[in-house]
C-alpha cells in the first residue's frame, strides 16, 4: 500500500498486542517505527545500575536527564542504547518492567523523553517518511494531531498470557497468575498517575485484540490507515 508520510499512533496497555503489530505496520507501509516504551525503560534499566530508589521521585526527577539516550526507528530492529549500550534485551526482563512504571510517572522523565519523542518524529516526517509510534501517550500528548490514532486492548487473560510468554522468550520464568498481579498493578500505576496517563484519545478507534491473532490486527490497522487516508483524499 503506498501511503502519504503520516504519523501513526499506537496507544493501549501492555499485552494489548500493541509491539508486534506496531513493527508489522511499519514494515508493511515502509514507514519507520518508534517504541517509546522502550525508551521509558531504558532510562529505568540505568537508573536501578546507578542505585536509583525508583519509588524516590526527587531522586528519579534529579537524574532524569542525566545519561545519554538513543533509539533506532528500523521496525526490523530498533536498536535502544544508554550512554552507548545496547540495552535492548536487559530493559525487557523483569527488574526493569518491575520499576518501570514509577520512573515513568515523574514529570521531569516524561518532559525529556516527550521531547526527544517529537524531535524524532519531526525528523521523520522532515525526511519524507511516516512513523509508527507506539506508547500510551501519543494520540493525547505526543502526537495529538496523528491523522490515525488506534487504541488497542485485550481482556485480562489473554494481555497476561502474551506478556508470559514475551519474559519466557527473555530467558527469566514468569507465570500467567504473576503477570496478571503484575499488569493489575502496572495499569493501575499508568492510568492513575498525574503527568499524560494511559487513556484513549477521544478521536482514536479502539480496538479489542482478544480475538484476533496478530495478522487480524495488521489487517485492521491497514484498514484503518486506509480509510483515513482515503477519506483526507491523500494518495
Ligand atoms: O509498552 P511498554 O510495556 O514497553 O512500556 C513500559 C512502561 O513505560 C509502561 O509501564 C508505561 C510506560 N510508558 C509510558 O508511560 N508512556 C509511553 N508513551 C510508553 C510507555
Amino acid at each position: 500500500m503506498e501511503t502519504a508520510p503520516i504519523v501513526l499512533a499506537m496507544d493501549g496497555p501492555s499485552g494489548s498486542g500493541k509491539s508486534s503489530v506496531s513493527r508489522e505496520v511499519a514494515s508493511t507501509l515502509g514507514f519507520r517505527y518508534l517504541d517509546t516504551g522502550a525508551m521509558y525503560r531504558a532510562l529505568t534499566w540505568w537508573m536501578l545500575r546507578e542505585g536509583v530508589d525508583v519509588e524516590d521521585a526527587a531522586a528519579v526527577a534529579a537524574l532524569a536527564g542525566k545519561a545519554e539516550l538513543s533509539i533506532g526507528t528500523d521496525p526490523l530492529s530498533a536498536q535502544v542504547k544508554v550512554n552507548g549500550t545496547d540495552v535492548s534485551l536487559p530493559i525487557r526482563g523483569r527488574e526493569v518492567t518491575g520499576a518501570v512504571s514509577a520512573v515513568s510517572a515523574v514529570p521531569a522523565v516524561r518532559t525529556r523523553l516527550v521531547g526527544m519523542q517529537q524531535q524524532i518524529i519531526a525528523a521523520t516526517l522532515a525526511a519524507g517518511a511516516g512513523i509508527v509510534v507506539e506508547g500510551r501517550d501519543i494520540g493525547t500528548v505526543v502526537a495529538p494531531d496523528a491523522p490515525v490514532k488506534m487504541f488497542l486492548t485485550a481482556t485480562a487473560d489473554a494481555r497476561a498470557t502474551r506478556r508470559t510468554q514475551e519474559i519466557l522468550h527473555t530467558g527469566e520464568n514468569a507465570t500467567v497468575h504473576e503477570m496478571h498481579i503484575d499488569m493489575a498493578r502496572r495499569d493501575n500505576l499508568d492510568s492513575s498517575r498525574a503527568a499524560s496517563p494511559l487513556a484513549q484519545a477521544a478521536d482514536s478507534v479502539l480496538l479489542d485484540t482478544t480475538q484476533l491473532d496478530k495478522n487480524g490486527v495488521v489487517a485492521a490497522v491497514l484498514e484503518q490507515v486506509r480509510r483515513t487516508v482515503l477519506v483526507s483524499g491523500t494518495p
